[in-house]
């Protein structure tokens, strides 16, 4: 997208009432409402804070500081920018006449470094052996949608997921604002970025096509919304399998549905059934996340894609959260539970000669056995 603005990441001091917000590492998200309430979201939940700008001078002042920073302008011409700052926040602003009631400015924090397996699984966000089938999946070069609604944590998966890939592997990512953080040695990191007075517009389609010609064993793509859809299942159909992405969907069903439309959307005239034909062979697994009532993360459901039945893509669930009650604490409890049947990707981790993690051993033991 654009360079980091060059401040030392612990220096908020130009930024005004929101420095002390940036320094607060319980506050994950701030979101300033046209230079009168501030929003922040803490442990999930979105939360008024007293905390208030001057004026909205005060926070026009602030906002162009940010952009500038990056070469970027904004103003009523460019209404619309992001940035990013020097600590990995995101930023994003709109300004009149497209945010109507003056400024809006949303700075998403960068925490801590992102969450990993282990920070996953306490705060129940998915179980061990749940993870342990994904590992199974990305081991076995199944190819991944990573779906949910705004803010579920589909990158914070997603980066979970990244961290399976082989370090003997070429991995190749491609993102709009670069979000990921692969330990592997071997990645080629790609940035989409606008078109403006110094360049020309790079697309995430223009970089999954670039990508191709730079011999990825994986290609993982940050977000799918557009006309990159059609690009990145032929990719996985034509030996680019193992690859990931995540994907804007309110449901698993929905997640397919929303690559058809974006295939549909990308301008060739494909039969809906070549698409889905193409849909059933390019993606095997599809994993769910929800924000909750109670502001939680969580993985609530992952399924496999079993092929065409007529028209219809078919899907078999292999996990499923089963919600059960809240506890006193108002926070929503229950329990993962594998679905009993043997996932296709077992059979794909066989074919390959690699071991079954251990984690799901005892899970599909049955199955597995009586397959052999
Ligand atoms: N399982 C989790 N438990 C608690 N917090 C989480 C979890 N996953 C992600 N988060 C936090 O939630 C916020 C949003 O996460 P993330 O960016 O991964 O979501 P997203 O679905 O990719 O959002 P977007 O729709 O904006 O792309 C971040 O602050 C992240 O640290
Ligand atoms: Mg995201």
């Amino acid at each position: 997208m654009n360079d980091p603005i060059r401040l030392p990441a612990s220096d908020y001091s130009r930024l005004g009432p929101i420095g002390q917000l940036m320094s607060n590492p319980r506050v994950t998200e701030i979101m300033v409402m046209g230079g009168q309430d501030i929003y922040v979201e803490v442990d999930g939940k979105i939360l008024l804070t007293p905390i208030r700008f001057s004026s909205e001078d005060e926070l026009m002042t602030v906002i162009r500081y940010i952009v500038e920073s990056v070469g970027r302008r904004v103003d009523a011409a460019n209404p619309l920018t992001d940035a990013r700052l020097a600590d990995g926040s995101r930023v994003h602003i709109a300004v009149r006449p497209v945010a109507v009631d003056g400024p809006l400015l949303n700075i998403r924090k960068f925490v801590r470094g992102p969450l990993n397996m282990e920070d996953l699984v306490r705060l129940g966000s998915c179980s061990e052996s749940a993870f342990g089938f994904l590992k199974a999946c990305v081991l076995s070069r199944a190819n991944i949608v990573v779906s949910g609604g705004t803010g579920s944590g589909k990158t914070t998966l997603l980066n979970v997921l990244s961290g399976y890939l082989p370090e003997d592997e070429r991995i190749v990512t491609i993102e709009d604002a670069a979000e990921l953080q692969l330990r592997q040695r071997h990645v080629a990191r790609l940035e989409a970025r606008p078109g403006g007075p110094d360049g020309k517009e790079v697309t995430i389609r223009d970089l999954v096509i670039s990508s191709l010609r730079m011999r990825p064993d994986r290609l993982v793509v940050g977000e799918v919304r557009g006309a990159e859809a059609l690009d990145m299942l032929q990719a996985m159909n034509t030996g680019h399998d193992g690859s990931m992405t995540t994907l804007h969907a309110n449901k698993p069903r929905d997640a397919l549905a929303r690559i058809e439309t974006l295939v549909l959307m990308s301008g060739y005239d494909l039969p809906l059934r070549a698409i889905r034909s193409q849909i059933t062979s390019a993606i095997n697994v599809i994993v769910h996340l929800e924000r909750l009532r109670d502001g939680s993360r969580k993985v609530v459901q992952i399924s496999e894609v079993t092929g065409m039945e007529e028209d219809v893509i078919t899907m078999q669930d292999v996990f499923r959260f089963i919600r059960v009650g809240m506890d006193d604490h108002g926070r929503v409890t229950g329990r993962f539970v594998a679905a009993g049947l043997r996932p296709r990707v077992l059979d794909r981790l066989e074919e390959l000669g690699l071991e079954i993690p251990a984690e799901i051993l005892p899970l599909f033991h049955e199955s597995v056995s009586t397959a052999q």
